[in-house]
């Protein structure tokens, strides 16, 4: 049975989604139906295709009571829209259907864990959100919530952590047998921590231990939590919230962060060897994984950031995934490739050789606003040049960059020129291993989206952009002078 606010969000989604043209859209990054889209969920194979159901609101390009949208794919880049999944339709997710996860059960169905949210009044007369873990079970299109629902609810919360910061599970199977479940929490320090779950049929859940939790040390809450194995490792994966800046590593407000370590079998816990961010740039956040047939670890996140979400004038959708990532792990980092099914997208390339490059330098036939372009940078000597900038999304007002500075091995990535008037967060940086003034940077143009992977997936630099699409230059230059390759391929679907 669907609920009369499913209905009417699916109807709503099938009228309106349709009046917005395909280049209104990116074209291999999924955005919402219509509305507005935040965090990734649900993002796994079921029956051979990848499914990723969102956050939803299709009635604005605002947030606001949280539905989830669907979608399908066969490679993880060309996305069809299926009818939206979830509804706030029950008195315990009447203030929305958070974040969550899905998994193919024994039987065949599809099973969706997700955050029921509910408001309750207290006596003196604020307002309270109570978060608990609710079902939904389904074919791949329709789905109908558990009469027991909510499984997982204030009484299983340990002393000590929050009955209101509780959100966000991410359920997977466990290698002895059995479902695993984290849970994103606020312990009382009042600083992020994830709860760990277990259960035998994926519908009955104890609390089983306290993963990690930071003291303070890394943000107030922790949300959409992910784990997994990698190359030997367990890996956490948390999107905190109030960050503090904290070098060139983190910065204020809402970041993502990979703990990197083993498992203390005995006790729970992760025993953690390093923590470093998962994305550098200015929009990404909340990313999610699966293990594809074929055994790849891939993550998407929304391509956005909680700081800054003003769609732009006339936009009838909001927010955007970001790529799907190949993970692995290279001296103990965190490393990220786009997907492979990438290049079936590649069309015409262009390629240039031993290009030398002092002021700004145009090459004939590389520009564009969806492509796929690999720039290798060499120093003529050893400090031949002190800046290295590659310009995009470039017309005669408007300009992004990425640029590059040896003597701090600092990489930059800036829309201080794409046209924005508000504000904010135009510019971010992080640090890149010092190769003497070596460099390889992967640049993915999506129309309204740069995404920078740094030195063979070392580091990635995210970013979304408005600028007009007829701003499709890209320029070169150094101070001083350096000597670079180009591949670029045109992406197409
Ligand atoms: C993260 C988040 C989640 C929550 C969802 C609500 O971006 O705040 O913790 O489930 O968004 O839309």
């Amino acid at each position: 049975m669907i609920s009369e606010a499913l209905q009417k969000a699916r109807e709503f989604e099938e009228q309106y989604g349709a009046y917005i043209d395909a280049e209104e859209r990116p074209l291999f990054h999924l955005t919402p139906r219509i509305g507005w889209m935040n965090d990734p969920n649900g993002f796994s194979f079921y029956k051979g295709k990848a499914h990723i159901f969102y956050q939803y609101h299709p009635y604005s390009t605002k947030w606001g009571p949280m539905h989830w949208g669907h979608a399908v794919s066969e490679d993880m880049l060309r996305w069809e829209y299926l009818p939206a999944a979830l509804a706030p339709d029950q008195s315990y997710d009447k203030a929305g259907c958070f974040s969550g996860s899905a998994i193919e059960l024994e039987d065949g169905q599809q099973m969706l864990l997700y955050t029921g949210v509910r408001e309750k009044r207290r006596e003196d007369g604020v307002k309270l959100a109570y978060q608990t873990q609710c079902l939904a079970f389904g074919d791949g299109r329709d789905y109908v919530k558990y009469a027991k629902n909510p499984v997982l609810g204030e009484q299983d919360v340990p002393e000590g952590f929050s009955r209101h910061d509780f959100r966000d599970p991410k359920i997977y199977r466990r290698p002895e047998g059995g479902f695993g479940c984290v849970i994103g929490n606020r312990s009382d320090d009042k600083s992020g921590a994830i709860l760990l779950y277990e259960s035998k049929d994926a519908i009955h859940w104890h609390f089983r231990s306290v993963l990690d939790r930071c003291y303070n040390e890394y943000g107030k809450m922790w949300e959409c939590p992910d784990t997994f194995e990698l190359d030997g490792k367990q890996l956490l994966l948390v999107s905190p919230q109030d960050m503090c800046q904290a070098g060139l590593e983190f910065h204020n407000g809402n970041g993502t962060v990979c703990l990197i370590g083993s498992i203390d079998e005995q006790r729970g816990c992760l025993e953690r060897e390093r923590v470093q961010a998962i994305d550098y740039g200015i929009d990404f956040y909340a990313p999610q994984t699966l293990l594809t047939p074929d055994g790849r670890r891939v993550m998407i996140g929304w391509m956005q950031n909680w700081d800054t979400c003003i769609a732009p004038e006339g936009s009838k959708w909001f927010g955007q995934m970001s790529l799907p990532r190949e993970l692995s792990l290279r001296d103990g980092r965190l490393i990220q490739h786009p997907v492979r099914e990438l290049e079936r997208l590649r069309g015409r390339r262009i390629a240039y050789h031993n290009v030398p490059v002092r002021a700004e330098t145009v090459l004939q036939g590389i520009f564009g606003r969806t492509l796929d372009m690999t720039v290798t940078v060499r120093p003529q000597t050893a400090d031949s040049y002190s800046v290295f900038r590659v310009k995009f999304a470039k017309g005669s007002q408007h300009y992004s960059s990425v640029s590059y500075r040896p003597d701090s091995s600092t990489m930059r990535i800036s829309r201080v020129h794409a046209g924005y008037n508000r504000d904010f967060v135009h510019e971010r940086k992080c640090f890149v291993a010092d190769r003497g003034g070596e460099l390889k940077l992967r640049i993915i143009l999506d129309r309204f989206s740069a995404e920078v992977f740094v030195n063979d997936g070392e580091q990635v630099l995210t970013m979304t952009f408005y600028t007009p699409q007829s701003a499709d230059g890209i320029s070169f230059e150094a101070q001083g002078h350096a000597v670079i390759d180009v591949e670029k391929y045109d992406l197409m679907v």
